[in-house]
């Protein structure tokens, strides 16, 4: 059993809390916001002490593994500070994406991990599903052969305005991370982005990539569409079959290359997925499960240094959206 605690209380930081108190491998010890009432109210919520400090709460109850959900400018200015106290700590750390808006934040966090030979996780949550991991099984077995293209997309509404790169740097994470988990390192990037009407930051964006394996690939993003309908789609190629996940964890379909029969796998309506939330269970019961069997922390899923490549790929996005290159990443 594991010592866990949270630090950032917004509905982020409740559902990795509520994740804690279901998980067998877990046990939560405490909570803590510097906005008092959200740690009270999250306190009374999970049954745990709060804490308005975060070195306050490392040295009262010694987590084994902390999260961090804080937010911040670009959602993720505010991961930096608690990130490095908890490692320091020698705590395992758990953080939300992205793992920093900020590049040499978030190179030093991973850094600091290493220094302290703890596991360092990003919540990629997106990628943490059975119909992921089967697909993952196609690309591992020679099912889909040699990469040639991959097309992936998602889209949410996300009214916030707070900088001109806010869906670039935060929705982005995750598809990034998906793309990378099929595909492998990405070398190159272009990016043309839009504004919805009446807003003021790039809602909407379009990215070429080229991966180091010599594949290809196209992802298109929105912070503009209103939820409802699916919102994510990934489509992988290659030389003997091709691959598409519905929405994470709805469907995944292999079409073999010259062969009429297709093999679909359906999230079962006993057993299976039931929402959303879900991909956080799924994702921090992985995390505590590595911890717990002491992986390595370079082979543990979903790592810091990962949400680092990804976030990398982004900058690069950025430097091509302001600057009208391709730019390597
Ligand atoms: N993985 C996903 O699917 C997913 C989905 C949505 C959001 N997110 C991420 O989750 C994170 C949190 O989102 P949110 O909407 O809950 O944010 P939020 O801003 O509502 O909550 C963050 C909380 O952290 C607290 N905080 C910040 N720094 C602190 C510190 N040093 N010590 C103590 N408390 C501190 C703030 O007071 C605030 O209450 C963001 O990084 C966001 O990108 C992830």
């Amino acid at each position: 059993m594991l010592k866990t605690c949270v630090i950032g209380l917004g509905a982020i930081g409740n559902r990795h809390a509520k994740m804690y108190t279901q998980d067998p491998f877990a046990d939560l010890v405490g909570v803590c916001d510097w906005d008092k009432e959200r740690a009270d109210a999250a306190a009374a919520r999970w049954g745990v002490p709060a804490y308005y400090d975060v070195e306050t709460m490392l040295a009262a109850v010694k987590p084994d593994v902390v999260s961090v959900a804080t937010g911040g400018h670009e959602y993720g200015s505010e991961h930096y500070l608690p990130t490095m106290q908890a490692l320091d700590f020698g705590c395992h750390v758990l953080g939300e994406k992205p793992i920093s808006n900020e590049i040499p934040e978030a190179e030093k966090m991973v850094a600091k991990a290493k220094e302290k030979g703890v596991c360092y996780g990003i919540n990629l949550n997106h990628r943490f599903t059975p119909a992921a991991l089967l697909a993952k099984k196609w690309v591992d077995e020679g099912r889909i052969g040699h990469q040639l293209f991959v097309n992936m997309s998602m889209w949410i509404m996300n009214p916030r305005e707070t900088s001109p790169y806010f869906q670039l740097k935060a929705l982005h994470p995750h598809t990034v991370d998906v793309m990378r988990y099929f595909c492998g390192d990405i070398e190159a990037v272009h990016c043309f982005a839009t504004k919805a009407p009446g807003r003021q930051i790039w809602s909407t964006a379009v990215f070429n990539m080229r991966f180091k394996s010599g594949a290809v690939g196209t992802l298109t993003g929105s912070y503009d569409i209103e939820r409802g309908h699916p919102m994510e789609r990934c489509e992988v190629a290659g030389v003997k079959g091709r691959f598409v996940i519905d929405d994470m964890y709805r469907e995944a379909t292999l079409y073999p290359a010259g062969n009429p029969e297709k093999t679909v796998y359906t999230n079962p309506l006993f057993g299976g997925m039931e929402s959303f939330e879900d991909t956080f269970r799924n994702r921090i019961h992985t995390f505590l499960e590595q911890v717990g069997e002491g992986v390595d922390p370079d082979e543990i899923d979903g790592s810091g240094a990962e949400g680092l490549a990804a976030q990398k790929v982004l900058a690069a996005a950025i430097r091509s959206l302001d600057n009208g290159t391709v730019e390597r990443v």
